[in-house]
């Protein structure tokens, strides 16, 4: 089991009155396992990526992640299992303009002080395993939207996670890059990387191996209510 989320409550507050947009949300990840939470604009998918990614903390309830209970774990300590087990991508890249392809790709191993030679090989392997191995010390704004997404997955596959982790990774891109994303998301999964996307397009939704439905920060995993 890689996580495990039970009884996660999420509540807003509009000054003193709570919103709740996650509720009740209990769902597990084994490893190998390619997940795809699919609902519509509002359902509380972003919220709920926040609290996998530990980014945020839930109101209540109970996260288990790599055998961590995360209630109990520090800002700093939440930091290090960011940094240890899990990638991110997003719908916007969030790549650093003035930096090139490896430079980004390098970024996370620089905040986990390896040493500046190592940073740019592993960087530049991770690159090429994104088909970018022609660009390396290409800009941001020399490249594509497609190609600077598959950046953004070298960049958060480099530090080798055990869970990545998309929150509508394809959604700024055309239908073919968007395809090459996919392409790129089976084959990691297909060489152990567990993966969680978002997403509200079905046909994204259907790249995974499961596909589950949140509505109304309720999330239904085909398992019914106490699972
Ligand atoms: N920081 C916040 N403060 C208050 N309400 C928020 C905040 N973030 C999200 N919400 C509300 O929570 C609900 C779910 O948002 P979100 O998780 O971003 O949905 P989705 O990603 O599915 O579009 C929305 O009604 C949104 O307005
Ligand atoms: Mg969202």
């Amino acid at each position: 089991m890689i996580l495990a989320m039970e009884h996660i409550y999420k509540d807003y507050y509009q000054g003193k009155t709570p919103v709740p947009v996650l509720k009740d949300v209990n769902f597990r990840m084994d490893e190998g396992d390619y997940v795809a939470i699919m609902g519509p604009s509002g359902s509380g998918k972003t919220t709920l990526m926040n609290m996998v990614g530990c980014l945020d903390r839930p109101t209540r309830g109970t996260y288990i992640l790599a055998g961590k209970n995360i209630g109990e774990q520090k800002d700093d300590e939440l930091a290090d299992i960011r940094n240890r087990y899990l990638g991110f991508v997003f719908q916007s890249f969030y790549l650093l303009p003035k930096m090139n392809a490896t430079d980004n790709v390098a970024l996370p191993l620089l905040y986990a002080g390896v040493p500046k030679k190592e940073r740019t090989e592993r960087a530049q392997e991770a690159l090429r395993m994104v088909g970018l191995g022609e660009r390396l010390k290409f800009l941001p704004n020399q490249l594509s939207g497609g190609q600077c997404q598959r950046i953004a997955i070298a960049r958060a596959m480099v530090g080798n996670p055990t869970l990545l982790l998309a929150d509508e990774p394809t959604g700024a891109l055309d239908s073919a890059s968007g395809d090459q994303v996919m392409e790129l998301f089976a084959q990691l999964n297909a060489r152990g990387t567990t993966v969680l996307m978002i997403t509200h397009e079905l046909a994204i939704a259907q790249c995974a191996k499961k596909i589950y439905h949140i509505r109304d920060g309720i999330l239904d995993t085909g398992e019914g209510a106490g699972a």
